[in-house]
């Protein structure tokens, strides 16, 4: 089966003033198309950053990042950005969600963008927010939800769009043992097809138990 991410020897380093912080060192990570993995790891270790690498958000200090067999690190700006929308669905660690706009239009803007027409946008929208039990929360802002609530939107609009492959960072790190359990089996739809791969950071056991590999972020490296 054929990789749809392969990491080769992927350095990152933070430069402040005179001082370089590196954060991953020769990194190797192979996602085969339909695999699901886990990445733990302590807090401040460089899992946010590693899902950023992965998805172009940034960019290595060496190394290689190969999405579907293209180099994601040497496409202009606007093929990346295509790139990126074509594969991934992602759920960051801090939701970022645009404050101006309803639960139900945030989850259709991918699908907007994409050029899906408006009225199939927003009924896909909404079938997705009741699945995450959003269905009283439609026309609500980001500002007028709770914690667990935007992060329940941001995991609606990062699945609107069946991407090839989910970029999750802790996605039910804020939710309630109720609302996580439904969370993760939305989630295990998408790759129960076997078709998209899911990449999920989590400190949470329950999760990684399900994912066919588990790898721990450790001394700059996945192990
Ligand atoms: N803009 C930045 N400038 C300098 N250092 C940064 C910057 N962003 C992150 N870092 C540092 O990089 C390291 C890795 O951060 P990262 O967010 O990837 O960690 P993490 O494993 O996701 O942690 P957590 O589990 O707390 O989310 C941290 O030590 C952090 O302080
Ligand atoms: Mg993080």
């Amino acid at each position: 089966m054929n990789n749809i991410i392969e990491c080769r020897s992927l350095c990152f380093s933070y430069i402040e003033g005179d001082n370089q912080t590196s954060i991953l060192s020769n990194l190797m990570l192979d996602v085969k198309s339909g695999e699901s993995i886990a990445i733990l790891g302590p807090s401040g270790c460089g899992k946010s950053t590693l899902l950023n690498l992965i998805a172009g958000l940034d960019t290595p200090s060496s190394g290689d990042v190969l999405i579907n067999n293209s180099d994601i690190t040497k496409l202009n700006e606007q093929d990346r950005t295509e790139l990126r929308a074509n594969t991934f669905g992602f759920v960051y660690q801090f939701h970022h969600l645009l404050n101006d706009f309803s639960s139900v239009y945030n989850v259709a803007m991918p699908l907007l963008i994409k050029g899906v027409d408006k009225e199939r946008a927003i009924a896909q929208s909404e079938k997705l927010l009741t699945k995450v039990g959003l269905e009283n929360r439609l026309s609500h802002k980001p500002s007028e939800l709770s914690g667990g609530e935007r992060q329940r939107v941001a995991i609606a609009r990062a699945m609107v769009v069946e991407p090839d492959c989910l970029l999750a960072d802790e996605p039910t790190g804020n939710l309630d043992s109720k609302n996580a359990k439904d969370v993760l089996e939305l989630i295990l739809e998408l790759n129960e097809n076997d078709t998209s791969s899911l990449v999920i950071v989590t400190h949470d056991q329950d999760i990684a138990n399900k994912m066919n590999r588990t790898l721990t972020l450790s001394n700059q490296q996945l192990i």
